[in-house]
């Protein structure tokens, strides 16, 4: 009987590809998994139990977990007891393809139907049967507030995810179809989250949702500037909450960005001033071609209201380059506003047409692969010119750090993040060692584009 709790420990190992919420899904996943009698094991070749956790959002995502089915065939031939599923957009899309196809695939898992992993993988390995879950699941299944605290080390911070699914229909963009229609979580059952990871010690919460601005609002239309915005009480009462210090969230969407919700991201003190409002493109004609409901000038007054409040705010964004028709043009108008906003970080992404989606179905692929190659690149050296001066004008200036761990290049020094979200290595003082989680002060003494380096100073409390 498989499901001996005295047998040696099973152990599984999952492979995560894509975004923040495939990592939360990942992370459900495995305190699932750790309920129900599994152990972590370091990689692929030491687990009995292996899933991918895949992302369907660009080809080369897709490419890059089959080739990595393909390397676990081997594996199995060599332990053919393993059990290996996927997990996450591709299973959701291709998930009853690739397990026909594919001989040593298990099973495959939707994206809405995690909490029945531990299930699905008792059943594989009793019966030596294929399974396919791959219905759409409600915003409160179980798992969706499972989290795995190893050992008495908590996180310094942790993902919460308050929507399923996207109702936007961007025409690009495949992740409606596989993750379904925007579904929110109740307000109670998040804040129930947000105090439990509280109490764990956890000082951050990261909020998750593919349009976390219209949560509450589920499949309607944007609203008007002066509606109401659910999602502004919920950042409000978690910053309720004792224990909870700083407050982050992705993404949300241009179009559902009001002046309520400026107001709360602005008068809040906890939630982080940094936003990640996935632009797309400058040019007014691509946003619509894009089914994106905003223009550049509601984009550039969302980022002026938020700059006149607070001057410090820090700006991400996501942008497509090589959109159907994109012209020279269209591309210039894309470099001028991203230099008017000043954005401090950027994924620049080329637009890779999915199937099923609007863009693929009616407008040609005809930017070719060398002009989005180049503006990729001219982009990402914007980005560095621009993030390399504003890293610059903050030396000599002093930050609070929330205290991530050491740091990976250099194991002496310890790394941490501004509210601002910039990255801040500093070396801590051997008579009073740091801990993740921790809140220390740095004076900035150097900078890169990419990282700050600063040095401790002592608290004035
Ligand atoms: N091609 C290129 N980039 C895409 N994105 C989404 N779909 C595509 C696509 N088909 C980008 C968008 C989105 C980010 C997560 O991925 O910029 O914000
Ligand atoms: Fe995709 Fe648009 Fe939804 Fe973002 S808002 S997940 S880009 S459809």
């Amino acid at each position: 009987m498989t499901s001996d709790r005295t047998a040696p420990a099973r152990r599984f190992y999952i492979k995560t590809y894509g975004c923040q919420m495939n990592l939360r899904d990942s992370d459900s996943a495995a305190a699932l998994l750790i309920e129900h009698g599994w152990t972590p094991a370091d990689g692929e070749a030491d687990a009995d139990l292996v899933i991918l956790n895949t992302c369907s959002v660009r080809d080369q995502a897709e490419r890059k977990a089959v080739g990595k089915l393909g390397f676990l065939g081997k594996l199995k031939r060599e332990r053919p007891w393993m059990i290996f599923g996927i997990m996450g957009c591709m299973a959701q899309n291709r998930g009853a393809e690739l397990l026909k196809s594919i001989r040593h695939l298990d099973f495959v898992i939707g994206t809405g139907q995690i909490h029945r992993i531990p299930e699905v993988v008792d059943e594989v390995e009793e019966n030596r049967v294929k399974r396919a879950c791959l219905e759409h699941g409600s915003a409160t299944d179980h798992g969706i507030d499972a989290h795995r605290f190893d050992g008495a080390e908590s996180p310094h911070s942790a993902f919460v995810s308050i929507m399923r699914g996207c109702s936007r229909y961007c025409s690009y963009c495949i992740v409606p179809f596989v993750r379904g229609p925007e579904i929110s979580r109740p307000m109670d059952s998040i804040l129930a989250e947000c105090r439990m990871l509280a109490e764990h010690g956890v000082p951050e919460i990261f909020l998750l949702g593919q349009n976390v601005s219209a949560y509450g609002l589920d499949n309607t239309a944007p609203p008007p500037d002066d509606a109401p915005s659910p999602f502004a009480c919920l950042l409000r009462a978690i910053a309720e909450i004792d224990g909870v210090r700083r407050i982050r969230f992705t993404s949300p969407h241009p179009a559902y960005f009001t002046q309520a919700l400026i107001d709360a991201f602005t008068q809040t003190e906890k939630v982080c001033k940094y936003v990640h409002l996935p632009l797309q493109s400058g040019s007014n004609r691509i946003l619509k071609l894009m089914n994106r409901p905003y223009d550049t000038a509601k984009y550039l007054s969302i980022a002026d209201r938020m700059k006149e409040r607070c001057p410090e705010m820090s700006f991400s964004t996501d942008v497509i380059v090589g959109f159907p028709t994109e012209t020279e043009a269209d591309f210039q108008a894309t470099r001028e506003l991203m230099d008017r906003v000043g954005f401090d970080n950027a994924y620049i992404f080329k637009y890779s047409p999915r199937s099923g989606t609007r863009s693929a179905q009616t407008m040609p692929d005809d930017v070719p692969q060398e002009v989005k190659e180049e503006r990729n690149q001219i982009l990402l050296a914007d980005l560095e010119r621009r993030a390399g001066d504003a890293n610059r004008k903050l030396i000599g200036r002093t930050f609070e750090l929330l205290v991530e761990g050491p740091s990976k290049r250099n194991a002496a020094r310890w790394s941490g993040r501004t509210d601002t979200f910039k990255q801040a290595v500093f070396t801590p003082d051997p008579e009073n060692p740091v801990e993740s989680g921790d809140f220390v002060r740095v004076k900035i003494v150097r900078a890169t584009p990419t990282t700050l380096y600063g040095k401790l100073v002592a608290d004035e409390a």
